[in-house]
């Protein structure tokens, strides 16, 4: 084992404990893996030209690289300051190679499922994961290792707990999210087109990434919520020589192009700053069924947007 993993493994046996480290405070507070994404992929990746392309995202549910597979998107890289994300990507990608869709569920889905304010009691089942380990060991032998020494010390609760964020959205809302767990089917597409897929993995901040090559598609999640939109500037301005194609450049909840700042909401939020201030990126605002359209089966009920920037070719 190298330093490098032991240390990881370390913090993460360390915040099973209970304990937090210095190194948690580094991570602004992305220390801990989203289990699902937060966001409507399937509402937005259309707008994206990903078949044979290569993509560089953020994204520590995995769930960026996994529906991207779905477009033959093989080239990926993941820059991710949560250092887990390779490990939960390959605990992912082996359970979507070897379990149906319901059981793929039973094992990652924890809050509200499968009923209403119930934490699954099966969720990172101990005879689950047994079922899949031979196959881990052979995709990522780190991720392996990692998963065995945290499932064999504490109890899969404990570690759906401490290990991860707390946002997990409705079982449903996630199928309705993520377009590889829409159903059956769509789950046996993706377990052909995420047997390529190993993604470079870059456990780093954004913010401070040297990056030697460019990508034809760039997607930004929703970091600008967090970093605020003179940061998001910045970030976007240094990435630009990299994107080739398209960069989201944030993701927005309840938006649309019309609506209206009120002043509790996140600085982001702001349209007619973000637009000043970003405005010679901002090529277009699409708009389309919000996460909670997805939850109350109306997508006039909330409709979320993103930011493109397109490249002039
Ligand atoms: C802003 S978070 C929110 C979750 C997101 N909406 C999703 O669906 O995945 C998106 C991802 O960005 C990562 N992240 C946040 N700040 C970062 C930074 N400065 N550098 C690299 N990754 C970062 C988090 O660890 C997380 O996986």
């Amino acid at each position: 084992m190298n330093n490098y993993f032991e240390n990881i493994l370390a913090s993460a046996l360390f915040k099973c404990e209970g304990i937090y480290t210095k190194d948690d405070d580094v991570r602004q507070g992305f220390s801990r893996l989203y289990s699902f994404t937060t966001e409507n992929i399937s509402g937005y990746i259309d707008k994206f030209d990903l078949n044979g392309k290569s993509l560089l995202t953020v994204g520590s549910s995995g769930d960026q690289v996994i529906n991207a597979s779905l477009f033959n998107c093989v080239d990926q890289t993941v820059v991710d300051i949560c250092p887990y994300t390779k490990f939960y990507f390959y605990l992912k990608k082996a359970c979507i190679l070897s379990f149906s869709l319901k059981e793929f569920m039973d094992f990652f889905c924890y809050n509200d499922y499968p009923k209403f304010c119930h934490d699954n009691k099966d969720v990172f089942s101990k005879e689950k994961f047994e079922e899949v380990k031979d196959l881990l060991r052979v995709l990522d032998y780190e991720s392996y290792l990692f998963w065995d020494e945290v499932f064999s010390l504490y109890k899969p609760e404990k570690v759906r707990r401490e290990l991860f964020s707390s946002d997990e959205d409705r079982s449903f809302v996630l199928q309705g999210m993520n377009l590889y767990m829409k159903d059956e089917e769509a789950f046996s597409k993706a377990k052909v087109k995420i047997r390529g897929i190993n993604p470079k993995f870059i456990c780093e901040d954004i913010f401070k990434v040297n990056l030697n090559r460019t990508y034809d598609n760039v997607f930004l999640s929703n970091i600008g919520l967090y970093c605020g939109i003179d940061r998001l500037k910045e970030l976007v301005g240094r990435l630009e020589p990299y994107v080739d194609d398209k960069m989201l450049l944030c993701y927005l909840y309840k938006t649309e192009e019309n609506t209206k700042y009120k002043k509790d909401w996140s600085e982001i939020y702001d349209l007619k700053r973000l637009k000043s201030s970003l405005g010679e990126y901002i090529t277009s605002f699409d708009t389309f069924c919000g996460v909670r359209g997805i939850l109350f089966e109306d997508e006039k009920y909330d409709r979320d947007s993103v930011l493109i920037y397109e490249k002039r070719k």
